[in-house]
């Protein structure tokens, strides 16, 4: 799976030439719309708007590896972290997802450290609802008590007032759904957060949740050997709710039934098209939905242009459907 030289030096220059016209002022708002008719940088791959009125390029950042290993403590080069971020607004991402348990603390507060005073524009979002143990402990935590306080938490690490969507980030067998989106709601109340975004749910439970409150988005494992939230995507689709894949390049978490057969289809799809694996990943899911919001994350620099590259493709109806 390993990327040649070759196809690596012309995705570098790809996303040179979309990067120098991409550089983006202070105010990120409507530039993305610009963007996308230019086809260029993150917004190449489309603009999703969401709850309606955040426009967002369709291809985002996930900055849960900014940490250090197993999602714990501080990254092994902070600064080139901090770059990362910065070089991704260049390249017209403004849709970056954190989490208060990544670190814990410590993706969040690179962010601000990096990129505050935020421009115009710039959605950021964050979870709450899971606690750390340790590296790659994770315990689900969705007692109204804990989200409010790790609401709040997120609100000052981020240097906010507000946080443009708040996912809760895993539903907790301790509490009853409803419980934990009704302390959402009441701190969407209170102006803490704007929209609600949920995480790693069964269309039962979003269900749960959308009886409670306006949802926006859905944020479940996704990717092309993965497709166990196909029946999420389609209500996602159907009701215009962002989807946010976490894992689009497959890194992180793993399926009960990985469809190892349609990545190895996949495969030949990318060497046809002279480009890396995880550019075609990206480009099958941007094909796969316009609900789709991707979040690939990285900490390299090179990593992350190959990944913005990949906001200009897409796979055809033949090839999606030979990929199966
Ligand atoms: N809601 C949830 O429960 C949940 C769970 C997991 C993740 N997430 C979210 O989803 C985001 C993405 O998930 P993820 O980071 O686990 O998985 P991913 O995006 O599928 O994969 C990230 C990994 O792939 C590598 N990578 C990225 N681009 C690459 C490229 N072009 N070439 C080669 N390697 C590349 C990165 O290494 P390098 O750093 O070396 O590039 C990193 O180790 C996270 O950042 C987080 O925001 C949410």
């Amino acid at each position: 799976m390993a990327v040649t030289r070759v196809s690596r030096r012309q995705l570098l220059s790809t996303a040179a030439t979309a990067v120098a016209a991409a550089t983006l002022p202070p105010v990120m708002a409507g530039r993305v719309d610009e963007l996308a008719s230019a086809n260029q940088g993150a917004a190449a791959a489309g603009v999703l708007r969401l709850g309606g009125d955040l426009a967002v390029a369709r291809m985002g950042y996930g900055a849960m590896r900014i940490t250090g290993n197993g999602v714990w403590g501080e990254p092994a080069d902070p600064a080139r972290c901090r770059a990362v971020l910065r070089r991704a607004l260049d390249l017209g991402i403004n849709f970056i997802d954190s989490a208060d348990s990544y670190g814990p603390f410590v993706s969040e507060r690179l962010i601000a450290e990096a990129l505050y005073p935020y421009p115009q524009g710039l959605v950021i979002a964050t979870k709450g609802g899971s606690m750390r143990s340790g590296p790659d402990g994770w315990t689900a935590n969705g007692q109204p008590e804990h989200l409010r306080a790790a609401c709040e938490g997120s609100l000052q690490r981020l240097r906010i007032e507000r946080i443009d969507l708040y996912q809760l980030h895993i539903p907790d067998p301790r509490v009853p759904y409803e419980e934990s989106i009704g302390e959402l709601v009441r701190l969407k109340d209170e102006g803490k957060i704007r929209h609600i975004g949920v995480s790693n749910v069964t269309p039962g439970q979003l269900a749960i949740a959308r009886s409670v409150a306006p949802i926006v988005s859905v944020q479940n494992r996704y990717n092309v050997s993965d497709r166990g939230s196909d029946e999420i995507l389609a209500i996602c689709e159907e009701d215009d709710l962002a989807f946010i894949p976490w894992a689009p390049l497959g890194r992180s978490g793993r399926s009960s039934t990985p469809d190892t057969g349609a990545m190895a289809r996949l495969e030949a799809v990318a060497g046809e098209r002279s480009i890396s694996i995880f550019q075609a990943q990206l480009a099958w899911l941007l094909s796969r939905s316009p609900a789709m919001l991707p979040i690939p994350g990285t900490t390299s620099l090179i990593n992350l242009e190959e990944n913005v590259a990949a906001a200009r493709l897409r796979l055809s109806v033949e090839e999606m459907q030979r990929i199966g």
